[in-house]
């Protein structure tokens, strides 16, 4: 059966801009190109669950505005089911300016806008269906990502949290999630430890345990793959060779295929291979959501490999 899960999470408007290298304080430049695509970093996750099979249903807050029918809409091109996704009236939709440097080199700032007021208070209602696994990440309310993780522990749901963006999040508050996923700059951000080698992968996921309980730690390390430690794993998944360039939703889309891989293999260094090739096709096209690759162009992509 295909996995179910719901997004409790954030969607964004993304603006792209492409230039030679990123401006310098005070510095103006001129760029090449620009595009808008949807984005944000649940938005993404979701997705990539979408595209790669699994049912998404989205718990999730829109501005009453364009950019929030345009990415309502977008969902529903995916398939995902929005009756749980709430519109606001007087808040923007999210919105996120990028940078795209011609080396590949992306920043980011983002405006969480409507996101911020995705309250804890309809959870119940969206937990009455029945789901497998739940996708969360930083770009919503603190008091949201607990009660949802509280009614996922309560019903024993498998919890995905994408740590993004990078800060020092309150892990000691949070209820133990089964995954907690963060790259490297957030787990710097988080435990004070860059994870530059195996050591200090492994120093700082168990420091990541010890503050929030979690099961499992998986580290996204980019062209490194991905590292999983936790319930007796110590585990270096090797990455895949692309030509990347653009990494924007590389983390997204490794988060949101591996919790749908995890709950239809139950072998989480299996579903961390396949969420790594997920990861490593987006950073081969423009954009968040227009790279996140199909569960076929996945499976073609691995079949090459051999
Ligand atoms: O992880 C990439 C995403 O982060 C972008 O799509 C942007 O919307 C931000 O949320």
């Amino acid at each position: 059966m295909a996995a179910r899960i719901l997004l409790v999470g954030s969607v964004m408007m993304d603006l792209i801009l492409r230039c030679a290298r990123a401006p310098e304080p005070s510095e103006s430049v001129l760029g090449h190109d620009y595009s808008n695509a949807p984005g944000g970093k649940g938005s993404n996750a979701a997705v990539a669950a979408a595209r790669t099979g699994a049912k998404v249903s989205a718990y999730a807050t829109i501005g009453k505005d364009s950019n929030g029918e345009y990415l309502l809409d977008c969902w529903k091109k995916e398939g995902v089911d929005t009756t749980h996704t709430l519109t606001r009236e007087g808040a923007n939709t999210g919105f996120v300016a990028i940078t795209l440097e011609d080396n590949g080199q992306n920043r980011l700032i983002i405006f969480p806008g409507a996101n911020m007021l995705t309250p804890p208070d309809d959870l119940e209602k969206a937990f009455e269906d029945p789901f497998d696994a739940i996708l969360l990440q930083f770009e919503i309310p603190f008091e949201t990502n607990a009660r949802a993780i509280e009614l996922a522990n309560e019903k024993g749901i498998i919890t995905v949290l994408d740590a993004g963006p990078a800060q020092d999040y309150d892990l000691e508050k949070l209820p133990p999630v089964t995954i907690l996923s963060p790259n490297e700059t957030e787990t710097k951000a988080l435990v004070g430890i860059y994870p530059g080698d195996i050591e200090t992968c492994r120093e700082a996921s168990k420091k990541l345990i010890e503050r929030n309980g979690c099961k499992f730690v998986v580290l996204k390390l980019g062209d490194r793959g991905s590292y999983i430690y936790g319930d007796g794993l110590d585990v270096l998944v090797p990455p895949y060779k692309v030509d990347a360039i653009d990494p924007t939703a590389a983390g997204d889309a490794f988060t949101g295929t591996l919790a749908k891989a995890y709950v239809e293999m139950g072998d989480l260094v299996e579903a961390a291979k396949y969420a790594n090739a997920s990861g490593a096709l987006t950073c081969t096209k423009l954009g968040a959501q227009p790279s996140l690759p199909t569960s076929a162009e996945i499976d073609a992509f691995l079949a090459a490999q051999k």
